[in-house]
């Protein structure tokens, strides 16, 4: 990667601080589908997530390191403590990237340093410039990020950040990590940055924040005009609880309003070259890819890719769009890859029609999976005439990106109405190969079924959030129903789609508990393990 300082580099952090949104937790075939994405979108560093958290993150790590991490690919970065071993395994992870980086943290403000770390700044600052150089000791790309900057005392933040410098870090990323700071505030922090630390100009600087305030994408624009040449997003925005900045946001900002943006690199205002090495015709695509992996709904009055974002309803907008697009819009939908959802595929296409628009849309799937989603697409082309990608997305997730199946649904039958009472019968197979049938009263349809099925299940679980979509407009629209559960302070998802929105919701339900049940599974093991 070029490290001139007259461009902005994209690092996305989708697969790792995006992951850690709750319930968006992605198996590593779905984390390589994303990698391979962002690939392709153009991101300069990929975060692929924190290889000494779990043996999972390990193996996800390494895979996106051999599978995209070539030559010509982007640098694919592991997060890590500032610890040895975290340091060790996240180098060990890495092996299989031709451009690899280690990411190291520790926090700097006095919150942190008292209650979690409890160790005093002379501490934080021996540590930091042993550990970049620890981690440099097994690659030349180290970025060093203070945990909490936003919050830290800015004079100790100095210190932190030379001596993360002197002992070899290329990027020091300043974390707003509580997403606590307004955006003229991040842009002095930056500045005072620039300013105050003596060896600045050896490294990039970078920035990372999160939305609490929804302020993380204003904050990161002060921050360019200030000196930040890299910034870490996600796709979606998705993230820590309310999520990080949105990297199409960040990219169309830079995009649309570059002749703003220009002077503050260094360009000329006019200047029409791009600011980010972004093919922004990627984003819709990639937005939609990540949104149906991870579960995580985007909000249809989303920036960007909301499905309402270039939407016009109102008859004055609508008659000053037609006159003249400028009127009311400020960027084409064909910028990010939006094409008016077109219809591709009927019940005359054939698996190589069907193979080559999944390739497009981003979905690489094996024979086994392809015959499988093939399958459905003639079963449901032959209820619904016209299959839309949305369609298309929606046959995969649902046939594909399913959890591993423990429990199954055999049967789901309803009977409600203004004069009935809604009740549910369901059949469902259990891991052990029983076919269990049990029925139930609800206040719904849906609520009948989700009692019938939990009188079968028997796990304890508070449902949290339950939606509803229609995937296309028409009476004979594929509903999606994303469900979110929790038990025990840990989130599940599960999703599915259906032209009959009851069989969805069930289906979606059922695959929330299959992931529920893994994750006691696993746990039950350990614990077998750890008395062994
Ligand atoms: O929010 C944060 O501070 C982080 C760091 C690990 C960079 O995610
Ligand atoms: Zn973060």
């Amino acid at each position: 990667m070029d490290t001139a300082k007259d461009r902005i580099i994209i690092f996305d952090t989708t697969l790792r601080d995006g992951e850690q949104s709750p319930g968006a937790t992605l198996n590593i075939e779905e984390k390589l589908t994303i990698a391979r994405a962002l690939a392709r979108l153009g991101v300069d560093v990929i975060e692929a997530g924190f290889p000494y958290a779990s043996v999972g993150d390990f193996e996800a790590v390494q895979k996106v390191a051999a599978a995209v991490g070539t030559e010509d690919g982007p640098i694919i970065c592991g997060l890590a403590r500032a610890t040895k071993a975290d340091i060790k395994t996240a180098a060990e992870a890495l092996k299989p990237a031709a451009k690899g980086r280690i990411h190291t943290f520790l926090a700097t403000s006095d919150i942190h340093l008292e209650y979690k770390l409890r160790k005093t700044r002379e501490e934080v600052l021996a540590i930091v410039p042993e550990m970049v150089a620890y981690a440099k000791s097994f690659v030349d790309d180290v970025e060093f990020s203070p945990e909490d900057a936003g919050r830290s005392d800015p004079e100790f933040l100095y210190q932190v950040l030379e001596a993360a410098i002197a002992a070899g870090a290329t990027t020091v990323n300043i974390p707003d990590t509580v997403g606590y700071t307004t955006p003229s505030e991040f842009g002095a922090l930056i500045r005072g940055i620039k300013e105050n630390v003596p060896n600045i100009d050896r490294a990039i600087i970078s920035v990372h924040g999160h939305n609490d305030l929804g302020l993380a994408v204003a904050n990161f624009l002060e921050a360019v005009k200030n000196g930040a040449r890299q910034l870490e997003c996600t796709i979606n925005g998705i993230g820590e609880r309310a999520g990080n900045a949105a990297l199409e946001e960040l990219v169309m900002a830079l995009h649309v309003r570059r002749q703003y943006f220009n002077p503050f690199l260094g360009r000329p205002a006019e200047s029409t070259e791009s600011l980010t090495n972004i093919d922004t015709k990627q984003i819709y695509k990639t937005s939609r890819l990540v949104s149906n992996l991870t579960g995580m709904t985007v909000q249809p009055n989303k920036a960007i890719v909301g499905a309402n974002a270039f939407a016009h309803e109102s008859g004055i907008h609508q008659d000053g769009v037609l006159k003249h697009k400028l009127t009311y819009e400020i960027m084409d939908a064909q910028s990010i890859g939006l094409t008016d959802n077109q219809i591709i595929l009927g019940k005359h296409s054939g698996r190589n029609a069907f193979r080559t628009r999944l390739r497009e849309l981003g979905y690489e799937l094996t024979e086994t999976e392809l015959n499988k989603a093939f399958v459905r697409f003639k079963d449901i082309a032959d209820k619904k005439k016209e299959i839309s990608d949305w369609d298309i997305e929606a046959i995969v997730n649902d046939e594909i990106r399913q959890p591993p199946e423990l429990f199954r649904l055999e049967l789901v039958q309803v009977s409600c109405g203004d004069r009935a009472r809604p009740t549910a019968t369901v059949t469902i197979r259990t891991p052990e190969g029983e076919e269990l049938t049990d029925a139930a009263i609800g206040t719904g349809p849906v609520d009948a079924v989700y009692k019938a099925i939990n009188r079968v299940v028997n796990v304890p679980n508070e449902l949290i959030e339950f939606s509803v979509q229609s995937v296309t407009g028409g009476i004979d629209a594929i509903g999606e129903v994303t469900i979110r559960l929790r038990h025990e302070d840990k989130v599940y998802s599960g999703h599915a789609a259906n032209t009959d929105i009851i069989v969805a919701s069930a289906r979606a339900y059922i695959g929330a508990l299959n992931r529920l049940y893994a994750s006691l599974q696993a746990a039950n093991q350990n614990q077998q393990v750890a008395a062994n």
